[in-house]
This record gives C-alpha cells, sequence and structure tokens, in this order.
C-alpha cells in the first residue's frame, strides 16, 4: 500500500518537528513549512492526502489555508491545530471545511487517532466506485442501479412476474422508478416483441380517457370525426401501463373493472366486444388501500390490480445505492454534456447520503445533472449541489433576485468563485512582494512558486511592482 503523504504548517519550528517525528513513526511521509504561503505554492506543484495547519500563525491564517486549499484539491482532508480549545475557531474551521481539529498540546495517540480517521475519510474517488461497481456482479438489472437487498427483491419479483399474465400494481413514492419497473417487466416477458403502451391517467379528462382506453366509433360523440382504436386494442399481445391509477374516476373504475373481468372492451358508441389480450401492470404514489376506505376508489377493483404487488422502496431507506447512482448518472451527464468531471468532494457524498430524496432517484438524478452542468473543476462541490444557501456570499440582496435562469446562474457562480479565488490569491501575492521589499525573485523563492508562474500570476491579478507600469 502507498504511504499517505502529509503536510505540516506551522510557525513554530518545536511544533512542526515534533508532529513530524510522530507522524514519520507511524510510517507517513511528511512534509512541513512555516507559512501558509509555502503551502499553496507546494500544493500547486505535489500531491498531498493529508495537511495538518496552525491556526494562529502571521501572513496567512490557518482559516486562510483552509479555503484555499477548498479551492485548489478540494478533497484534500484539513486538520486545525487551535491554540486552545474554542468553540467559535471549532465552529468556523468546521463551517469552512476543515475535517478535524486539535488543541494544543496534544497527546501523540490522539493527534494518530484524527490523522487516521481524517484518511479513512477521503473522498469516494469515481475510481473506487467504479471498481466497487465492477466488483458487483447485481449492481443492477435492466435499466434498474442498485444492489441493495430491497433492490434484489424488487428485481427478483419483476421477473418472476414477467413470466405470468397476472395483473401487477406497482407503487412506491414520486421518483422511486415504477415506470421503469413496468418497462422492465414488459422486456422481461414473452411479450417483448409487442407493444408497450403506456397511459397517464392524470393527465386526461375522464371521457377523454374512457376514448383513449376503449376507442371510439365514429360519430358517437361530438368531436369523434373518426374511428378510433382504444390503446387496450394497440397493446394487443403486449403490455398495458395504467400509470397514475388512482386518478381514475369512478365512473371509468366501474368500466376498468368489467374489460378486467371479461377481457373485452367495447368501444365508445360501438355494440361489438372486441376480445383483447394485454398484460396489465397499474401504478400509483397514492395508498390506494386509504382511497378504498375513505370511498374514492373501488375496493374490487383494487383486488383485481393488487394480484401481484411491487412496492418500490425510497432511496432514503437503500442508501447504499447512493454511490453507484451517483456513478452512473455522472458517467450519463458528463458524456451528455461532454464535461470530465472525476467524482465527488467528501462533502458532497455524505451530504447526498443524509438527503432525504422526497423525490427519490429522479432528484438525485436532477441534482447531478444541474452539478455538472454547474461544476467548474473536475470534481463536484458542494455548492454545485445547494444552489442557494451553500455560499455565505449569496447575502440577503442577491436572494432577492431570484428566480435567476440557469445561464444567469452559472455566470453568478463563476464570477463569486473568481472573485474569491482572485482575492485569495492577490492577497497572497502581495504579501509576499511586500515582505520581500517587491523584488519578484526573492519573492517567488519565498512562496515556492516558479518565477515566470509568479509573474503570470501577478499579471492575472494586476498587480505590478511599484513605480513600474
Ligand atoms: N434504480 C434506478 N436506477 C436508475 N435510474 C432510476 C432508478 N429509479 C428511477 N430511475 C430514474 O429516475 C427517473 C424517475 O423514474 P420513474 O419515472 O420510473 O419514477 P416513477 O416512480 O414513475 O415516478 P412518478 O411517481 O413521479 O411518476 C427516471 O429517469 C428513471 O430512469
Ligand atoms: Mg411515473
Amino acid at each position: 500500500m502507498e504511504r499517505s503523504k502529509l503536510l505540516i504548517i506551522d510557525d513554530e519550528a518545536v511544533i512542526r518537528d515534533g508532529l513530524k517525528r510522530v507522524l514519520e513513526s507511524e510510517a507517513y511521509v511528511v512534509e512541513t513549512c512555516s507559512s501558509g504561503f509555502q503551502a499553496i505554492g507546494l500544493l500547486q506543484q505535489r500531491e498531498f492526502d493529508l495537511i495538518i495547519t496552525d491556526l494562529k500563525m502571521p501572513g496567512m491564517s490557518g482559516i486562510e489555508v483552509l479555503k484555499s486549499v477548498r479551492t485548489l484539491q478540494p478533497d484534500i482532508p484539513v486538520i486545525l491545530i487551535t491554540g486552545y480549545a474554542s468553540i467559535d475557531t471549532a465552529v468556523e474551521a468546521i463551517k469552512n471545511g476543515a475535517s478535524d481539529y486539535i488543541s494544543k498540546p496534544f497527546a501523540p495517540d490522539i493527534l494518530l487517532e484524527k490523522v487516521q480517521k481524517a484518511l479513512s475519510q477521503r473522498s469516494v474517488p469515481l475510481d473506487d466506485i467504479c471498481l466497487k461497481e465492477e466488483l458487483s456482479l447485481h449492481h443492477g438489472f435492466h435499466q434498474f442501479i442498485g444492489e441493495s437487498k430491497e433492490m434484489q427483491k424488487v428485481y427478483h419479483r419483476i421477473k418472476l412476474v414477467a413470466t405470468t399474465n397476472s395483473t401487477v400494481l406497482i407503487t412506491g413514492e414520486s421518483g422511486t422508478g415504477k415506470e421503469l419497473a413496468a418497462r422492465a417487466i414488459h422486456d422481461n416477458s414473452p411479450r417483448k416483441d409487442h407493444p408497450f403502451v403506456a397511459v397517464d391517467c392524470s393527465s386526461l379528462a375522464e371521457t377523454l380517457l374512457e376514448s383513449e382506453l376503449f376507442g371510439h366509433v365514429k360519430g358517437s360523440f361530438t368531436g369523434a370525426v373518426q374511428t378510433k382504436t382504444g390503446l387496450f386494442k394497440v397493446a394487443d399481445g403486449g403490455t398495458l401501463f395504467l400509470d397514475e391509477v388512482s386518478n381514475i374516476s369512478i365512473s371509468t373504475q366501474a368500466k376498468l373493472l368489467r374489460v378486467l373481468q371479461e377481457r373485452k372492451i367495447t368501444p365508445i358508441g360501438g355494440t361489438q366486444l372486441v376480445p383483447i389480450d394485454i398484460h396489465l401492470v397499474a401504478a400509483t404514489n397514492k395508498n390506494l388501500k386509504t382511497m378504498v376506505s375513505e370511498g374514492t376508489f373501488r375496493e374490487d377493483l383494487f383486488f383485481r390490480l393488487n394480484i401481484i404487488p411491487i412496492e418500490l422502496p425510497p432511496l432514503r431507506d437503500r442508501k447504499q445505492d447512493i454511490p453507484i447512482l451517483i456513478r452512473h448518472f455522472l458517467k450519463k451527464y458528463t458524456v451528455e454534456i461532454g464535461k470530465e468531471i472525476r467524482g465527488v468532494a467528501p462533502d458532497v457524498l455524505s451530504f447526498l447520503e443524509n438527503h432525504p430524496f422526497p423525490g427519490n432517484v429522479r432528484e438525485l438524478e436532477n441534482m447531478i445533472e444541474r452539478a455538472v452542468v454547474l461544476a467548474e473543476g473536475d470534481i463536484i462541490r458542494n455548492e454545485d449541489l445547494e444552489l442557494w444557501d451553500s455560499s455565505e456570499i449569496f447575502s440577503g440582496s442577491m436572494i432577492e433576485q431570484i428566480p435567476l435562469n440557469a445561464e444567469e446562474l452559472k455566470e453568478m457562480k463563476r464570477h463569486i468563485r473568481e472573485h474569491a479565488m482572485d482575492s485569495l490569491e492577490s492577497l497572497f501575492v502581495r504579501n509576499a512582494l511586500e515582505r520581500n521589499g517587491w523584488n519578484v525573485t526573492r519573492a517567488a523563492e519565498e512562496t515556492g512558486i516558479l518565477r515566470p508562474n509568479f509573474q503570470s500570476m501577478m499579471k492575472k491579478l494586476g498587480i505590478s511592482i511599484k513605480g513600474e507600469h
């Protein structure tokens, strides 16, 4: 296993060396520096797995180091060292994304414990999730992603019911994959080469719905200028999916019940019974049992539909599926949008794993799509997800301007980030120059940045040597 690389930043040599000794005894590779400025220079050249920084230092404070690390390499954990345990600084540190903090003086074993913990909570890079996905033989089924035992049960039931002709009732909250389940049943059934017809029962008024489902004969009502084949007939030999079945009116419910009992339909205005051969799959996000007890859904129809129930679990009850779902949607949208994103920052993953997801998988999918659009680095950060409450910079007056469209929002975020980054960089460059009597060569040397790079930073930030123009 590769040894973890640690960077220690402290202005006091005694602390620096003490930390280094303790950590090296545990086989960590340790590098030290005496200021935040030096650290930023190092971070631009090399990769580290963990940073331990003093909070109070002359020049650049630990919080500033933390903030700039968050911008430069968002997935490196940072542990802050505070001179005295203070709730305020701890809160500020955590708010700015510190993984942990230690107060001086500290016992070596506490330090080691915290270091270990921070390293183990490092980001779950895309590669790891990817590996997990490859190792797992059953990461999904059909177009479903998810390997939790709750989803395995769903897959099992779908496979069983696909071989039968029994009516299926799919239940589950919005966005849990009810329509996906209906399609999976069809695609895994012997009917797969026949039509799959989906009807959204909530989108049509009562009479229109009936004429859609059963068809009508020319002239049977105003507007029936032509004979129309009902969807029951269109789906002949295949699967008919009645989505949002709870929205069917009581009188249409009676007609539907008859069709299911007789397996024949009568088009509106027609006299002939037309035999139908369909597998009926219905779905609802309402509790039909409650509707039955309230008298808004016929009990006999409920029993007819509920021959084989399939219940899709909400996402919050199968959190273990969240990482592979993230991976799946990242892959989908990076390809679609044409961006390279490596993964999500650790705090994003823990945020998503603890999000209640009232809109379930659809909500997660929308979040990832939006984050891929908004992301400016190659990693999804918290700000890319939470649009309104993440950034302190979104002060009251800015919130007044909602709603912004996606383009405006993107522009605004870009501006804020660049601005924040610029002012930090500017502070860094100016301070370095100030300390070195505005000698570029010496300032570059001190910060560990190559001279040409230092100069181009100055140029970008509009900093020129005093007296020069
Ligand atoms: N387990 C899953 N794996 C991958 N994608 C999923 C999964 N579950 C749902 N989706 C995706 O989430 C979106 C919503 O799924 P679907 O339309 O099937 O949900 P629904 O339960 O019918 O929602 P609603 O009640 O709002 O109609 C779709 O884009 C679907 O592809
Ligand atoms: Mg649906």
